[in-house]
């Protein structure tokens, strides 16, 4: 079956019962136990419900996993994997460029915990072998990086894991499995934050975990159940909805951002452009040897802070709000809201200076977005 088929028949599955195309919404805390001797399905929602389920087993099945953990944020969602990964006295090794609030949990929530971290320049397998201790238990991938749009090459990466027995866990939220499928690819863990493409409509906050395997997959459940930062049934059923129309938004959105992208160069006001899609970029190639698509969030740097002031202030269309992967297009100053919780100096150092913009293309049409980013930026 085409992955467009698969994301309406492939895993999220009606109601039995009444024949209904969509999942029940099962508000239940708890359920009644005819013999509470033995262990039926359910028993309290913090522990399993019949639509936090269905999505779980609808996501496990795009991303070709073993099963999926669904919680209240991506957040939750990367804090329960790495708590349910990691112990006191084990190493992480993280991208360089990372998102703003993995890079806090990693720094100032993992460190509390006696888990330590090394950064690595995920452009180079080099670096991050170097960073590499005998103590690393986890190494963290995120491709392409928010927001420069840096390409990891995740095969070398994941077969250097694999060599040292160490687990793999990949932030996949920019590409989705449509695109990308890195359990195929050997992750052990592949996290989204599935605010973003995955529900699509800028309406919900949500995570969700896929476990390659049985052995992990206890691992997270074990943080789900016992932590509880699990997402609402309400929720779940908002996110099925917005799976299912993943195809059409993100083909769709990507298609505009290449266009966009492309526009971007020829402007003046514009000082660079960062699109894995651009063949310019010297990602390009190596994230299409995994990937199908080259998503559509892209960058650009413009040519003064008064540029960047008028676009903030005068774009009419697109929202001026942090997050990505809606329907409406979001306009984004990473240093000021993704990235503002990396320290200044560490930001600049990074590259990640204030004239940098970060634009998530949404479904509107990209003569118009050309059109309000050309008003504002005059
Ligand atoms: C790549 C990436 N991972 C994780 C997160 C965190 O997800 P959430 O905001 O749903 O907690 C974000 C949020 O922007 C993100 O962009």
């Amino acid at each position: 079956m085409d992955f467009k088929s698969e994301l309406l028949h492939g895993g999220a599955k009606g109601d039995a019962e009444t024949g209904a195309l969509s999942v029940p919404i099962f508000s239940a805390s708890t359920y009644n136990q005819k013999d509470p001797s033995k262990r039926q399905a359910y028993d309290y929602s913090r522990s399993g419900n019949p639509t936090r389920a269905s999505l779980e087993e609808y996501v496990a099945a795009l991303e070709r996993g073993h099963s999926a953990f669904a919680f209240a944020s991506g957040m939750a969602a990367i804090g329960s994997v790495l708590t349910g990964l990691l112990s006191a006295g084990d190493h992480l090794v993280a991208p360089l460029h990372l998102y703003g609030g993995t890079h806090r949990f990693i720094t100032q929530f993992l460190k509390k915990f006696a888990v330590n971290h090394s950064f690595a320049d995920f452009r180079s397998v080099e670096s991050v072998k170097a960073a590499i201790r005998p103590e690393t238990k986890v190494i963290l991938i995120e491709t392409p990086s928010n927001p420069l749009m840096q390409v990891t090459d995740i095969k070398a990466v994941i077969a250097l894991a694999k060599s040292r027995g160490i687990y793999t866990v990949f932030d996949n939220t920019f590409l989705t499995p449509l695109l990308f499928r890195p359990i195929e690819h050997g992750a052990d863990v592949v996290v989204h934050s599935a605010t973003k493409f995955l529900g699509g409509h800028s309406d919900l906050i949500a995570g969700i975990a896929t476990a390659a395997n049985k052995e992990v997959a206890s691992k997270i459940y074990f943080v789900q159940n016992g932590f509880g930062a699990v997402l609402s049934p309400e929720n779940s059923w908002t996110l099925i909805r917005g799976i299912k129309t993943l195809s059409a938004r993100l083909n769709a959105e990507e298609q505009s951002a290449r266009i966009i992208a492309e526009e971007l160069t020829k402007r003046k006001y514009i000082a660079e452009v960062r699109y894995p899609g651009l063949v310019s970029h010297e990602g390009h190639e190596l994230l299409k040897s995994y990937s199908s698509g080259f998503g559509a969030v892209l960058s650009f740097r413009v040519d003064s802070m008064a540029t960047l002031d008028r676009i903030i202030k005068n774009v009419k269309l697109m929202a001026v709000a942090v997050s990505l992967g809606g329907v409406e297009s979001i306009l984004s100053w990473p240093a000021k809201m993704s990235h503002a919780a990396i320290p200044a100096a560490e930001r600049a150092a990074l590259g990640i200076t204030d004239d940098w913009l970060r634009l998530s293309v949404g479904l509107e049409a990209p003569e118009d977005l050309l059109k309000d980013l050309d008003t504002a930026a005059v």
